[in-house]
């Protein structure tokens, strides 16, 4: 019989906060006040344990629960549902100085004293059977609990170590991986330099030099995060089967692939600290944070793109990390949390519930402050979204659809990392993959942010910024995915090397050279005082006018079959091709050979979405920085959530007398005014 599979179905839209009633179980009051206040709140969800390992087991096999149960049942009873926490992401003194082993240890050999969190070995045999033991614990107690909403696996696994026990299981790994030394010293080129192995026990170090080797490196650790996860899920599952499970991930983090890990758990959900009015907004358009977030958003929901994800921390006030953390000003607590809920979320939680009186996060934004009250600015903005999302009930159960995807793959953004190439100071693979994201989401198109493993069935459209490292079978896919009528967009420095980080010889873009219909010959590099004007062909197939800015990257390519869309106007290559277009099958693939500026992107984006027939949320473009996104609800009937990320109003043309404001159900007007930052949820009539 097959494994009964969790489910991520939460019975209402999650409005939640980390709590951490261990830090104030000792004072009297505290737990009763909380639970009175996180119902004040219009809270319904809380996340306990994450870090409560020391208060459950406060010595070796000595465990004491009593308080859990305590605060269990208190939010049970106050109508309260609870993603419980293993407790992994923090280690007790004790299990530290007991075992040596299970403290990481850093690049250079040195084993790191105990303290701050996250910083386990991943592979000590020791520390796994600690966190079973715990987890064991745990599940048996809490398993069959009412309230127990799903399973949080510890806490934003992150980081390496380098001691003997990971050293050794990293050379398993190859061993497994290769079988043969020859075949590793082949796949990592390593008769250059004089790097050759001749005994596994060679491979000791991470020489940066090796592109394969560190390719391989961070696989192997995303393996041990993997079978770290797996072994932390596996008491639970055996207690509580239909309890879905999930791992906090982090926006910007690549040291582990992300898509490797998605399977090891029931359901996505990720940490979304965005700096608002911060450093970002001083040198790009304050929109930006709100571009980025909605990536991040569709990036992480995209791992599981038919289940619901969740935005499972966020600070409802400031960080304390940062260098300089701003207030929300107001509105945007509310607009950016429905951003979340219009791209998919299944809710949204804090951190944290109430501040904490020591340590490192005392003055990290929360619900509740040091002066415990609830008549705060942050307390309100609380409460009033926890009071909307009542009203968005009959969207639970739909999930955004997208028909375009933009690829952000791992694999290919370790190996731009790693290359040593004439734009080392301008690779910027994850703000290129944001800059060809953004023009559909000035103009409300869903969007998925998959990998390059992703099922393309899925879409009409593709584009793969920067699709450096071909995995094996990708190439295929992508042309499987053009002759079936989807129409793909490639970029400078897609198919350079294979899976080992070794360049395709014959020419680039590799195994893509056919579908593309083009040769890469030179690339060049312009420093910031110097760009290319890029001119459209007269009567190009694509419609294309206007001209376009190329800066910092430029291939010097040959159209070998395709067609030349635009070419350079400028520098010794003037009149060499820019942008081509090539028919393959029902479907059509594009290849731009130069970094463009915002507005060329725009325009070529527009071009290619009228070509593929996908239409525009709207009939008028919306303002820039103002987004749009459309949910259905249980009906079928479109929802809209138009968001306004800039800090001075803007108005949205609309169709008058068709959507009706869901707040006051009044038919809104055909110029709808949003304040800054403010968002409106419309409803189609
Ligand atoms: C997260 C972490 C939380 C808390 C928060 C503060 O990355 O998971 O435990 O530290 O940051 O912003």
């Amino acid at each position: 019989m097959p494994a009964p599979v969790a489910r991520f179905r939460p019975p209402q839209l999650i409005h939640g906060a980390d709590y951490y009633p261990e830090q104030w179980r000792h004072i009297p009051g505290v737990l009763a006040a909380d639970l009175r206040l996180f119902k004040e709140a219009e809270l319904n969800t809380a996340t306990v344990g994450v870090f409560a390992w020391a208060e459950l087991e406060p010595a070796e096999g000595v465990y004491q629960f009593d308080w859990l149960d305590e605060v269990m049942a208190g939010l049970h009873a106050h109508g309260q549902r609870v993603l419980l926490a293993t407790p992994s992401g923090a280690k007790p003194n004790w299990l530290a100085a007991q075992y040596p082993e299970i403290r990481r240890v850093g690049e250079h050999g040195q084993r790191e004293a105990q303290g701050f969190r996250h910083n386990h070995c991943l592979t000590s045999p020791i520390y796994r059977e600690k966190v079973k033991l715990i987890n064991t614990q745990i599940a048996q107690r809490y398993g069959q609990h009412p309230a127990l909403l799903a399973w949080h696996i510890s806490n934003e696994y992150g980081g390496y170590c380098y001691c003997p026990l990971c050293k050794a299981a990293f050379r398993e790994w190859l061993r497994k991986k290769y079988v043969t030394l020859e075949a590793l010293n082949d796949a990592w080129w390593s008769r250059f330099w004089s790097h050759r192995y001749t005994a596994w026990e060679q491979i000791d170090r991470l020489d940066e030099s090796i592109h394969g080797l560190c390719l391989d490196w961070k696989r192997f650790m995303t393996h041990q995060v993997g079978t770290f996860i797996r072994a932390e899920v596996a008491p639970l599952r055996q207690v509580a089967p239909l309890i879905p499970t999930t791992t906090n991930m982090m926006g910007h983090y690549d040291l582990y692939d992300y898509h490797t890990l998605a399977p090891e758990v029931d359901f996505i959900s990720w940490d979304s600290y965005p700096i608002w009015h911060g450093q970002e907004g001083a040198t790009t358009p304050h929109w930006h944070v709100g571009l980025w977030t909605t990536f991040l958003h569709d990036m992480f929901r995209a791992m599981k793109p038919d289940e619901p994800f969740l935005l499972i921390e966020t600070t409802p006030s400031q960080v304390n990390w940062g260098p300089l953390s701003p207030l929300k000003r107001p509105g945007l607590h509310r607009t950016s949390n429905l951003l979340a809920v219009s791209r998919g979320s299944a809710g949204v939680c804090y951190f944290q519930f109430r501040a904490s009186r020591g340590s490192n996060e005392k003055f990290h934004g929360a619900v509740v402050a040091h002066d415990g009250r609830n008549d705060t600015r942050v307390f309100r903005d609380v409460q009033t979204l926890g009071q909307l999302f009542k009203n968005l009930a009959p969207l639970e159960n739909s999930r955004p659809r997208p028909q375009i995807a933009v690829i952000q793959d791992y694999q290919s953004r370790w190996s731009v990392q790693e290359m040593q190439s004439p734009i080392n100071q301008q690779k910027n693979y994850l703000a290129t993959c944001v800059e060809h994201y953004a023009p559909f989401w000035q103009q409300g198109y869903g969007v998925d942010v998959p990998g390059q493993a992703a099922d393309f069935s899925r879409y009409q459209v593709i584009v793969a910024p920067m699709l450096h490292l071909l995995l094996p079978g990708t190439a295929e896919r992508l042309t499987a995915f053009v002759e079936n009528g989807g129409t793909l967009v490639t970029t400078y420095l897609t198919g350079y090397v294979n899976e080992s980080d070794l360049c395709f010889v014959g020419g680039f873009p590799g195994p893509l050279r056919k579908l593309l219909g083009i040769r890469v010959e030179e690339l060049d590099a312009l420093p910031a005082f110097r760009t290319v004007p890029i001119q459209p062909v007269a009567a190009n197939a694509l419609g294309l006018v206007g001209t376009g800015v190329a800066r910092e990257v430029c291939e010097l390519i040959h159209a070998e079959t395709a067609e030349v869309m635009a070419t350079y106007a400028g520098e010794f290559y003037t009149g060499r091709p820019a942008v081509t277009r090539q028919v393959t099958g029902r479907g059509v693939a594009y290849h731009l050979a130069a970094r463009m500026d915002a507005d060329f992107l725009q325009i070529f984006t527009a071009a290619i979405l009228r070509e593929a027939g996908l239409a525009p949320l709207l009939r008028d473009a919306l303002p820039t920085g103002v987004t749009a996104q459309t949910r259905m609800d249980a009906d079928g009937t479109p929802w809209m959530f138009l968001m306004n990320f800039n800090e001075t109003p803007a108005t949205v043309t609309l169709n008058p007398m068709t959507w009706s404001d869901l707040e006051t159900a009044q038919e809104v007007p055909a110029a709808l005014i949003l304040p800054a930052f403010g968002s409106r949820i419309l409803r189609q009539r």
